[in-house]
């Protein structure tokens, strides 16, 4: 059976800490407006906080959202934070966890982020988990076994049917933002460490449905050598997300 046949296609923009509220609105026009016939294809994406229940409202459906981060606790005296359950209050389908800038500009454990994909599950939002790992620890030649203790720290007790509806992100952290994109061959190979991982903790049949995206400096001009792999099911997009010609170019790859 083809990958299309048996996996979502997935096209993710995260756009970080980037667009004022007007800015974020004119992105989702623009986009929704560029779309046209993308068969199965789905496209999230992922505004800052403070903007997501305005860009609810203005994908109409045809794009979803998430958010790019959230704390685990329901409410709470956490200054700051936002809760699992105001993510879901915006509208919102997705949220993202564990993204690189969290883990090593902010601190976030495995720990912590276990307990953000629980949360995730528990007030029925959808977990877009990122994973990946550091230039030295590539270099050391440990990248397999970096990637694979993240993700079974992020799926510990999570059940068969709470991963059906994850998503697991490959970026590599030396290729965000640096213009250095893992090549092909690199991505594709880590998705298959990563099934595989996958298959051990839940059996082939989940490991073969969960979508892989891979994110780090996707561009127009990689998307095609990363989009044709076979376990490349999709991809999460920095810097090209926030402009709408590259990112639908990379969409309509
Ligand atoms: P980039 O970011 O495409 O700008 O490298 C990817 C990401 O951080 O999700």
């Amino acid at each position: 059976m083809s990958r299309k046949s048996q996996r979502r296609e997935i096209f993710a923009g995260n756009w970080k800490m980037y667009t004022t509220l007007s800015g974020a609105l004119d992105l989702v026009k623009e986009i929704i407006d560029g779309l046209g016939d993308i068969a199965n294809r789905e496209v999230i994406v992922f505004p800052p906080a403070v903007h997501a229940r305005e860009v609810v409202k203005a994908c109409t459906g045809k794009i979803s959202v998430g958010l790019q981060n959230m704390y685990f606790e329901k409410e709470g005296a956490f200054t700051g934070e936002i809760s699992p359950l105001m993510v879901k209050d915006t509208g919102s389908r997705y949220i993202l966890i564990g993204h690189s800038e969290r883990r090593h500009v902010f601190g976030e454990s495995d720990g912590m982020i276990n307990k953000k994909v629980r949360a995730a599950y528990e007030y029925g939002l959808e977990p877009v988990v990122c994973v990946g790992e550091l230039l030295d620890e590539r270099e050391a030649g440990n990248s397999e076994k970096v990637v694979e203790s993240q993700v079974r720290a992020a799926c510990e007790g999570i059940g068969v049917d709470q991963m059906k509806k994850m998503i697991i992100a490959y970026e590599p952290v030396w290729a965000i933002g640096t213009g250095k994109v893992a090549t092909p061959e690199v991505a594709d190979s880590m998705h298959k460490s990563i099934r595989n991982v996958l298959a051990a903790l839940y059996g082939n049949e989940i490991a073969a449905m969960v979508p892989i995206l891979y994110g780090g400096s996707v561009k127009p001009d990689n998307i095609g050598g990363l989009f044709s792999l076979e376990d490349i099911d999709g991809v999460l997009v920095g810097g090209a997300s926030l402009k709408a010609k590259s990112f639908l170019d990379i969409i309509h790859v």
